[in-house]
C-alpha cells in the first residue's frame, strides 16, 4: 500500500458518518446518492461489507414510488443551502425531491465480483430495490423516450452549458430570499452564479408546491430537458440489473424491455448539426447545440459510432489532463467552473469503464494515467482544470478518494476487475 493509497482510504474512513459517507466536510455534509454508490466502490476495495452497508443505507430512503432521491438529510446541517425545509418533501428521514445517475446497479455489480460470496445475500436483498427504482425511471422519466430531468441537479453535472437552454425558459426572478451556503466554502468563481441559483431554486419550490408530483413537474414544470448522460447511464445500468437478475435467477423480461426502449429512443438525442448525441429542451423540442461529457457516456452503453469517436479525440486532445466536461473549443467552456469545462475523476472513470467494455483499453489507459496525474500530483480535490491540471472545488473529497483506490492508481492488467 502506498502513501496514496492510505490518504485515500483515510479520506473514506473520515467522511463516513456511520453506513453513509459524505462526499466533503463543509460543502457537501449529507449523503448524496452517486457519490454514495462511488465511496460503496471504493470502500469494497478494502472493506467489502462497509460497501454493501453504504448501498443499503441509500436504498433505505427510497421513495414509495420507487424514487431514490438525490440528497437524504439525515442530520440538519446549516452550513447547506438549499436544506430540508426548502425542499419540504415529508420524507423521514428528510430527502431533495429529485435523483442522480443510477450508476447503483453497475457498480453493485462489480463490487459483487469483488468478492462473489460475501455480495450474495447483500445483493439479493438490494436487487428488488434497483428493480423499483429503474421502473420509476421508466415509468416516469422515460415518457419522451430518452431520460427527462426536471432539475440540472439531477444530472449530477449541475451548471453544465447542456443545461442553459432550459434553464433560459425557467423565471427565476420571483424566488422568495434565501442565503447560499456553497460560497463560502469555496472560491465563488469556480461556483454557478447568482442568476443559475436564482432558476435552481425557483424549480426546487415549484415541486414543493405541487408535493412532488412527478407526473406533474413532468407535464407543468419549468424545466424539462432530454439528459444524453443519465440516458446511457440508465441503459447500462439497466443491462448490469438484468445480468445480476440472472445470476440470481429472477426473470429479466421487465428489465430487458427498459433497455430495449430506451435504446430504440437514442436516435432522438443525436444531433446531425453538431455530429454527436445532445442534450434536448423538451419543452420546445430544441437541442442545446453543445457537446459534453453526458454523450461521450455513450460508450458505456455501448452507443458510440465514427462521428463521436472523431468529437472525443478532437475535444480529448484539446486539452493535457482528462476529458473536459464542456468542449474547449466552444464559447460557453471555462477550465475551472465546475461543469464548464473542468475534467471530473468519477466521470473520467465511468467513461473508462466504457472504453474498456467497447474494446477500447488504449483510450482507457490513457485517461486513466491522465487521472493518476491529476491525483498525484495535487490530491483528492472535486475536480480540475484540464489544461494546467490546477485542483478546484473541494478537498478530501469522498468519490476522488474511491476513483483512485477502485481505478486510477491500477495498471491496466488489474484496472477494472469484472468490467464487461
Ligand atoms: C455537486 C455535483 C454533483 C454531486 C454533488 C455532491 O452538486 O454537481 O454531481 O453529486 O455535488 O458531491
Amino acid at each position: 500500500m502506498t502513501d496514496l493509497d492510505a490518504q485515500a482510504r483515510a479520506i473514506l474512513r473520515g467522511n463516513d458518518k456511520g453506513g453513509y459517507t459524505l462526499p466533503t466536510h463543509g460543502l457537501y455534509p449529507y449523503q448524496w446518492n452517486w457519490d454514495s454508490v462511488f465511496a460503496a466502490w471504493g470502500f469494497a476495495t478494502f472493506d467489502n461489507s462497509r460497501a454493501w452497508d453504504e448501498l443499503d443505507t441509500l436504498m433505505a430512503s427510497q421513495w414509495d414510488t420507487g424514487m431514490v432521491p438525490h440528497i437524504i438529510f439525515h442530520q440538519p446541517d446549516p452550513g447547506y443551502f438549499p436544506g430540508p425545509d426548502v425542499w419540504g418533501t415529508g420524507q423521514s428521514p428528510a430527502t431533495s425531491g429529485i435523483s442522480q445517475p443510477p450508476v447503483a446497479a453497475t457498480l453493485a455489480r462489480l463490487i459483487w465480483d469483488m468478492d462473489p460470496q460475501a455480495g450474495r445475500d447483500r445483493i439479493a436483498v438490494l436487487y428488488p430495490k434497483f428493480v423499483a427504482w429503474h421502473r420509476w425511471w421508466h415509468k416516469v422519466r422515460c415518457t419522451h423516450g430518452p431520460v427527462a430531468i426536471i432539475h440540472p441537479w439531477e444530472s449530477g453535472r449541475d451548471n453544465c452549458p447542456d443545461w442553459d437552454i432550459g434553464m433560459a425558459g425557467v423565471d427565476g426572478t420571483r424566488v422568495g430570499p434565501y442565503t447560499r451556503r456553497d460560497t463560502g466554502h469555496v472560491n465563488p468563481d469556480m461556483r454557478p452564479t447568482k442568476e443559475d441559483y436564482d432558476r435552481y431554486i425557483t424549480m426546487v419550490e415549484y415541486g414543493r408546491s405541487v408535493d412532488w408530483d412527478q407526473d406533474r413537474i413532468v407535464a407543468d414544470g419549468p424545466f424539462l430537458m432530454a439528459d444524453p448522460g443519465i440516458t446511457f447511464i440508465l441503459l447500462r445500468a439497466h443491462d448490469d440489473l438484468a445480468a445480476i437478475g440472472r445470476a440470481l435467477g429472477h426473470d429479466v423480461s421487465e428489465i430487458e424491455g427498459w433497455a430495449g426502449a430506451l435504446r430504440a429512443a437514442l436516435p432522438a438525442l443525436w444531433n446531425d448539426k453538431l455530429g454527436a448525441y445532445d442534450a434536448k429542451d423538451l419543452r420546445t423540442d430544441r437541442f442545446a447545440g453543445i457537446l459534453g461529457s453526458g454523450a461521450f457516456l455513450a460508450y458505456l452503453a455501448d452507443a458510440e459510432n465514427p462521428a463521436l469517436d472523431t468529437q472525443l479525440m478532437r475535444v480529448w486532445n484539446a486539452v493535457t489532463y482528462g476529458i473536459p466536461s464542456a468542449d474547449p473549443e466552444s464559447v460557453s467552456f471555462n477550465p475551472r467552473k465546475y461543469w464548464r469545462g473542468p475534467t471530473w475523476p468519477v466521470v473520467n472513470a465511468l467513461l473508462a469503464l466504457g472504453f474498456k467494455g467497447s474494446g477500447r483499453t488504449d483510450l482507457a489507459e490513457r485517461l486513466r494515467s491522465e487521472t493518476e496525474t491529476l491525483i498525484r500530483q495535487h490530491g483528492f480535490y472535486e475536480y480540475f482544470d484540464p489544461l494546467d491540471a490546477t485542483p478546484c472545488g473541494g478537498a478530501d473529497f469522498s468519490w476522488t478518494a474511491a476513483i483512485w483506490l477502485t481505478w486510477a492508481r491500477h495498471h491496466p492488467d488489474t484496472a477494472l476487475k469484472g468490467a464487461a
